[in-house]
């Protein structure tokens, strides 16, 4: 089974969407280790709570993004993980985990991607006045939000959206589309959806 390391940063919704279907056994791999870079995120928490190994860790007390990622490889290593999963993670992978786990990190992102990278996809969204966004899986490389797209779904804003109810929305698909996407990718058939 394909034994995860999920990296996040803040409530972690879509973290514990993806332990509750490996619980459930509608995902067949296994949540081995989060990786969190704030110490009182609400998502080590829900590690904690769900017994999955946690390595948290401060980015201002290494000299630069080498040495943490260094840190996380050894943390990988040692958890024997296959397969890297950003789940609201606010940082991009540098060069170290990208060349370890080659096309082994997806990424999920609140838009329509190419549409509205970054921070803040929802609001920007609404800013723009699109009438339709989404959810996208992709894979992750150096860029922002730029790697192989593998799966998206759409949505309709509606006239009274609100950044609140959108935001509400968007988590309901990616709690069930997260896991039913990384069930298609551990059981090979990610080919078909990968272009
Ligand atoms: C999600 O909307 C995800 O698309 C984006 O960050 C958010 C994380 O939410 N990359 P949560 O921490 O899983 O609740």
């Amino acid at each position: 089974m394909t034994r995860m390391a999920i990296f996040a940063s803040g409530s972690g919704s879509n973290f514990q969407a993806i332990v509750d279907a490996c619980r459930s056994g509608a995902l067949d791999a296994v949540p081995a280790l989060l990786i969190c870079d704030k110490e009182d995120a609400i998502v080590v928490n829900r590690a904690k709570a769900e017994a999955v190994p946690s390595f948290v860790f401060t980015p201002k007390s290494y000299k630069n993004k080498k040495e943490f990622e260094s840190e996380i490889l050894l943390q990988l290593e040692k958890h024997k993980i296959d397969f890297l999963v950003l789940a609201g993670y606010m940082r991009l992978i540098g060069s170290t985990l990208l060349t370890a786990y080659k096309g082994k990190i997806v990424n999920i992102h609140p838009s329509l991607l190419p549409a509205f990278p970054g921070l803040d996809a929802i609001g920007q969204a609404i800013s723009y006045g699109v009438k339709l966004t989404g959810v996208t899986i992709h894979f992750v490389d150096e860029g922002m939000d730029t790697g192989p797209i593998i799966a998206q779904k759409a949505l309709e804003i509606e006239p009274n959206d609100t950044q609140e109810t959108l935001q509400q929305k968007i988590h309901k698909i990616e709690h069930e589309y997260y896991p039913q996407t990384l069930q298609q990718i551990f059981s090979n058939k990610g080919e078909k959806i990968i272009r």
